[in-house]
């Protein structure tokens, strides 16, 4: 595959995403919509073409989602493109019926037809919206946003950024979209990759910024299957959340932050450069440093640096769970190219259009992995026996990753596991229903790390 050569850093100006406030209350309004439709986006480079994509409401990412904690989301989802979607709202605890997973919790919305999403966002954070019906094409072509839930007293903050992470796979001479979905290569490997990685829609994003201003970025990892690598350059500060979840004190950044997909980040940083420039850099493919976002730096915020900020106040329900009564559960993540299936086991596999199992299980089937009673604690042992990195996302419920000593980690909704090592995590199954536990590579997971368990 050819690369994609950008010869010059292009300057963009900050992309004012537009911000929708759901109305409070149930006055009988005309619904808000969101749209899935076709749309022309500049993704790469000026003088390039533009790509045609699939979007919400016509914009790339989505139209940027922000409301009140606590309160209803409703959203008309309109379905304009010529195949079935539908809408999943990434780490949001929700309402089964409103999850949007097409096949478990709701039919898939035929084109032409709509949807009602109606739920109550009950923690604030960060969290994303995309298309949950064939997501490995959906998504790639552009499904998904970004769906913010306010603190009800925002942290001391001069601005708030969200960064979506995310990379194309363009034809280098046309810029559209290579439109093969299903290339085994793909599949059986480490998914699909884009040859152009950019934040907001853009292949080069470019903020502006005042020295020792104080933002707060909100980092979302939207790509189908890169790993982000991240550091920061002329910017310090903490990281206050993960996966929405606030974080109990903020810690100090790591030196090289990790975003599996579909992972969130928010982190509060001062703008301590002296030059002109700050920058989120990204580890590239030849272990270069390079620039995912930038911030020109012009003026002062104030003349010197801030105390540090206060952690963001908890969201209900973070009780850790009990994990002197967790029920013991193993979920074996198997398959792939390099993998150390057998090979009569592979390759019945792959007669079924799949490369990978969970728990011995391609795709979910008919009966969940686990059935689990309301208020069960679990902890959950994911043992990677593959020779790739899976990012094993669980639907309706944040849990907590076991650290190595057996301490709880933070509360997370995406965990990052790494081939040859085991993973465990625990929550309380306290949001019943029917809830998808899949890779969020999404190649994998079409190709059959998808499976589910049952609240009930
Ligand atoms: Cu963002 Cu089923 O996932
Ligand atoms: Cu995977």
């Amino acid at each position: 595959m050819r690369n994609f050569q950008l010869t010059r850093r292009a300057v963009f100006a900050g992309m004012g995403a537009s911000a929708l406030t759901a109305r409070a209350g149930g006055a009988a309004t005309a619904p808000t919509l969101l749209t899935a439709q076709v749309a022309k986006a500049q993704i790469a480079p000026e003088g390039y073409p533009q790509t045609e994509v699939w979007s919400y409401d016509g914009t790339l990412p989505g139209p940027q989602l922000r409301v009140a904690q606590g309160v209803r989301l409703q959203r008309r989802f309109v379905n304009k493109l010529d195949v079935p979607s539908s809408v999943h709202w990434h780490g949001i605890r929700i309402d089964n019926a409103m999850d949007g997973v097409a096949g478990l919790t709701q039919d898939a919305v035929p084109p032409g037809q709509t949807f009602d999403y109606d739920f109550r966002v009950p923690d604030a954070g960060t969290y994303w919206y995309h298309a949950h019906t064939k997501s490995m094409e959906q998504v790639a072509r552009g499904l998904s946003g970004a769906l913010i839930v306010e603190e009800p007293e925002a942290p001391d903050v001069d601005r708030d950024e969200v960064l979506l992470l995310d990379d194309w796979l363009l034809d280098p001479d046309t810029a559209q979209l290579e439109p093969d979905f299903t290339h085994p290569m793909d599949l059986s490997h480490g998914g699909r990759f884009g040859n152009l990685v950019g934040t907001n829609g853009h292949y080069a994003l470019t903020l502006t910024a005042k020295r020792h201003e104080r933002l707060r970025l909100r980092l979302i990892n939207a790509a189908n299957a890169r790993i982000f690598v991240l550091r920061l350059t002329g910017l310090s500060g903490w990281q206050v959340a993960l996966d929405g979840m606030p974080l109990p004190a903020p810690e100090a950044i790591p030196e090289e932050l990790v975003l599996a997909p579909a992972q969130r980040v928010d982190l509060i940083v001062d703008v301590t450069s002296d030059g002109a420039e700050a920058a989120i850099e990204r580890l590239n493919n030849d272990q270069q440093w390079q620039r995912q976002v930038g911030f020109a730096i012009s003026g002062e915020a104030s003349r010197t640096r801030r105390d540090p900020p206060a952690a963001l106040p908890p969201n209900p329900n973070m009780a850790p769970p009990d994990l002197t009564q967790a029920r013991p559960l193993e979920m074996k993540i198997e398959g792939g190219a390099m993998g150390r299936m057998s090979r009569n086991r592979m390759q019945a596999l792959m007669q079924s259009g799949n490369f990978w199992t969970l728990a011995g299980q391609a795709g979910i089937g008919d009966t969940p992995f686990a059935k689990l009673s309301q208020g069960e604690p679990v902890r959950l042992r994911f043992v990677n026996d593959t020779a790739f990195p899976h990012a094993m996302h669980l639907h309706g419920m944040h849990f907590r990753e076991l650290r190595e000593d057996g301490s709880l980690g933070p509360m997370r909704d995406t965990v990052l596991t790494i081939p040859g090592r085991s993973h465990e995590i625990a929550f309380t199954a306290d949001n019943p229903g029917k809830w998808l536990l899949h890779c969020h590579m999404l190649a994998h997971a079409a190709a059959g790390m998808t499976s589910w368990i049952e609240v009930a």
